[in-house]
């Protein structure tokens, strides 16, 4: 075990466990990567920490300037926790008022940032003004343009569309072939900007070009993703995903309800001793069923991106 000089420095090289218990009756494997043991807590501390690390490469991003998101929790918590580490002030754009529980805010302030709490009258009057209103983030990313173009001092991290967030996740692929020595025959994650998913896929599609791609969303969700068919891409929505479907990075796009997540993440608790969040349990339900679709021999990896810490208050498939 050797030390490190900063915990930006512990932040990735992540352990993968063989789950055991829930895939007694199934003959293929199932590995985990325990994204939720990064320093905050999950996997959008690698983002946070290439994204910020690349905007002071490129000057975008320089001292005394101030980092903006929109974040329903994990990434706000992670550019709070890196950019105060870094020496720069971070706003977050909180973006479902009550759907966020309380902690997670005060996490992000307890790293040092400002937290703004968007008032549900401002999401109806920016949905109304927005083109692809539906999604949660909107409302909050709108507010981070508008800054960013009033303000040269302000950077916004723009995860949404950000290549630094894939090319962090094509070093979680490059993890995952090192840690099965180059066997993995299906890989699974839930897409929130679809980072981790298309990361991964670039990463090992060009090393194992029959690898299956399977992303998980939660059921009902507002503009579905279907590979093969574009999706909308404009200034504050759409970049990774559009991308990743226009790469025909995914072969198969899986919903799971909100129910059906949060059961597996039950399971995951008491059968295998993993805290994971409610996601994981989508994603882990997922790679169950390729499992068993795929058989013998075969090994199917998904990640678990956060910590079940954050699903105390409120039990919901965030992604
Ligand atoms: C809990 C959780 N799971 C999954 C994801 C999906 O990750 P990505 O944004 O890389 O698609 C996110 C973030 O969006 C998340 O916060």
């Amino acid at each position: 075990m050797k030390v490190v000089n900063s915990i930006l420095e512990l932040i990735g090289k992540t352990p993968m466990l063989k789950l055991n218990k829930l895939t007694k009756d199934i003959e293929a494997e199932v590995l985990v990567k325990l994204e939720y043991l990064n320093p905050t807590g999950s996997l959008k501390d690698r983002i946070a920490l290439k994204m910020i690390e690349y905007a002071e490469r490129d000057e975008s991003l320089k001292p005394g300037y101030t980092i903006v998101e929109s974040s329903t929790g994990n990434t706000g918590i992670s550019l709070s926790f890196v950019g105060n580490m870094k020496g720069y002030k971070v706003v977050i754009y909180e973006t479902i008022p009550g759907k966020m529980d309380k902690e997670r805010v005060k996490i992000m302030e307890s790293y040092g940032a400002e937290v703004h709490l968007t008032t549900l009258k401002m999401i109806s009057e920016l949905r109304d003004k927005s083109v692809m209103g539906a999604e949660v983030e909107i409302p909050g990313r709108e507010i981070c343009l508008k800054l960013e173009k009033r303000d040269p001092n302000v950077w916004w991290a723009r995860q949404f569309s950000n290549p630094n967030n894939v090319a962090a996740h094509n070093e979680t692929g490059r993890e995952i072939l090192a840690q099965t020595d180059g066997k993995v025959d299906a890989f699974v994650a839930a897409i929130g900007t679809g980072g981790t998913l298309m990361g991964v896929a670039e990463f090992l599609k060009e090393k194992l070009p029959d690898i299956r791609i399977v992303g998980v969303r939660p059921k009902g969700s507002k503009r579905p993703i279907i590979p093969g068919k574009p999706y909308p891409k404009t200034e504050i929505s759409g970049g990774i995903i559009s991308d990743m479907l226009e790469r025909n990075l995914v072969d198969e796009i899986v919903e799971v309800s909100d129910e059906d997540a949060i059961n597996m993440t039950h399971r995951l608790w008491r059968e295998e001793g993993v805290f994971a969040g409610i996601s994981s349990g989508a994603n882990v339900l997922v790679a169950v069923k390729e499992a068993e679709m795929l058989g013998e021999g075969k090994r199917i990896v998904t990640v678990l991106p956060d910590s079940g810490d954050r699903y105390l208050t409120e039990e919901h498939f965030v992604t």
